[in-house]
């Protein structure tokens, strides 16, 4: 391992992990550009930085990872763009599955799959499958996620629960309520990063986010490393959470 990435490590205090990191993979676009590359190499580039943080998140014991990677709003970008996400995606499910097995991550999604194309549905499907039973990491990848799409979704499910005696309308709280969001019984996130040089949720975790620290970087999404992930972990270390108390 390289000097500086076993000086990072030193930084890192095992005791106070964040036990849910969230990221906002964004800037391939932009990487793609800089490079006069069409838009897809970005995103080719993007995927091979996923492989290697779920690594180095999986080694250094985060339970949770969820990745941001496919908006309900990114249906708006060109047809060929979500053909090339696409075929990312089962790519990198194809690729990574026996990886995935062996480092014992659990492969979840979050967001409605349901209307993807038959291929990447069922690349992702046999994933979870194969993964389902794995003990370590939990990889939450948003596919096709909204933050917003997602609280009414869980109204709804709700809403069917209270139609079949369930739940009481009484007995609905804030933490009754997370149950019905796609992060189940997870931990909210403890940080949630985002590179690119932008500032903002874009829709993601809406519910979940209420008392995440936040870790923002110019840097584009295909030139984050491991690096950044030790330096946000360390910062997010030094912050005084206080969660409305003193
Ligand atoms: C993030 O990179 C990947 C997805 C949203 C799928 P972008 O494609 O948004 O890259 P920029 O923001 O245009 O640079
Ligand atoms: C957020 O990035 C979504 C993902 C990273 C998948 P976007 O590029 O879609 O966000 P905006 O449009 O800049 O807010
Ligand atoms: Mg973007």
């Amino acid at each position: 391992m390289d000097i500086e990435n076993k000086e990072l490590i030193s930084k890192i205090i095992p005791e106070k992990l964040p036990k849910h990191i969230a990221i906002i993979m964004d800037g391939n676009g932009r990487w793609a550009k800089k490079r006069r590359l069409p838009r897809n190499f970005g995103h080719q580039e993007g995927m091979k930085r996923v492989v290697e943080i779920v690594e180095s998140a999986s080694e250094l014991g985060i339970k949770h990872l969820s990745l941001y990677a496919f908006s309900t709003e990114n249906w708006k970008r060109p047809k060929d763009e979500i053909e090339g996400l696409m075929k990312i995606l089962v790519l990198y499910i194809r690729n990574e599955l026996v990886r995935l097995t062996k480092n014992n991550v659990k492969l979840k999604i979050l967001g409605d799959i349901s209307v993807l194309p038959d291929l990447p549905r069922k690349e992702v499907e046999r994933a979870i499958y194969r993964t389902s039973n794995n003990t370590g990491m939990i990889l939450n990848i948003a596919l096709n996620y909204g933050g917003r799409d997602e609280i009414i979704r869980g109204i709804r499910l709700y809403l069917k629960d209270v139609e079949m005696g369930k739940i009481s309308v009484e007995e609905l709280n804030t933490n009754e309520f997370s149950k019905y969001l796609y992060t189940g019984n997870q931990p909210d996130p403890d940080l949630v990063i985002r590179p690119s040089g932008e500032f903002r949720l874009s829709n993601f975790l809406l519910y979940q986010i209420a008392y995440s620290e936040f870790w923002f970087s110019d840097i584009l999404w295909p030139d984050f490393n491991e690096k950044y992930l030790y330096k946000a972990i360390i910062d997010y270390q030094s912050r005084n959470r206080r969660f409305g108390g003193i």
